[in-house]
């Protein structure tokens, strides 16, 4: 449910993004707005080439937009120009892609599939393994985890890559849990996911109990 008494999750403000010049420059996005709260999921809707994954990569700063602003959290990402040097940071921390197709690793098991994100930040094995089957037991598929990818269901598999997606948001919430931000985004279906913070914060300190 989407809770508009916190601030915008993400704010796209007269966003613009055009590919090539003269004859060969398409205008991809022209002067596009949007709104995203915790907890709201939305769907972007267009015909094929209105611009929709191109919107998508701009959001998740993978794509530079030619104009206009994007705030992230509370926090101005882009304005004219990045304003954040360190992108794959910004994306580490906040953003969680999960794709129609998961993208998982064929020679991982779900739980190595998950931890491996923790294992990149940090987190030692042990740590990163506890949370990453905590997060599948979660999501219902904490039985599974000892499967490798090609013996999940496709439901399966879209659940261990939403909790990798969302490990990889949330490694970061020590010492900031007020701040962090958690949403995935699903690339093939040009779709956002922005989960509940309240109940992901909830579940934080259920752990730290
Ligand atoms: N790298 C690129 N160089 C030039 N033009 C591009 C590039 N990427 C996308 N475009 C063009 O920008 C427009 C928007 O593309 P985009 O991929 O965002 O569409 P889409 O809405 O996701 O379409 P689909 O539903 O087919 O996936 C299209 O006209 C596309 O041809
Ligand atoms: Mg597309």
């Amino acid at each position: 449910m989407a809770d508009t008494s916190k601030p915008a999750i993400v704010h796209v403000e007269h966003l613009s993004k055009h590919f090539g010049q003269g004859t060969s420059r398409v205008n991809a996005l022209v002067d596009i707005n949007m709104v995203v709260y915790p907890g709201q999921v939305v769907g972007l809707m267009g015909p094929s080439g209105s611009g929709k994954t191109t919107l998508l990569h701009c959001i998740a700063c993978i794509l530079e937009p030619s104009s206009g602003r994007i705030t992230l959290d509370d926090e101005v990402v882009y304005d004219e120009h990045w304003l954040k040097s360190d992108l794959r940071r910004l994306r580490l921390d906040k953003i969680g892609f999960i794709f129609q197709y998961p993208n998982l690793l064929p020679f991982l098991d779900g739980s190595d599939n998950v931890a491996l994100v923790l294992g990149l930040a940090g987190y030692r094995s042990a740590e990163a393994r506890a949370r990453a089957v905590e997060l599948l037991d979660y999501l219902e598929v904490g039985h599974r985890k000892h499967a490798f990818p090609r013996q999940l269901s496709g439901g399966e598999a879209q659940r261990v890559a939403i909790a990798r997606a969302r490990q990889q948001a949330t490694h970061n919430l020590g010492g900031r849990a007020d701040r962090a931000a958690r949403f995935g985004a699903c690339q093939n279906r040009d779709e956002f996911v922005a989960p509940d913070r309240r109940r992901s914060e909830r579940s934080h300190h259920r752990r730290h109990a």
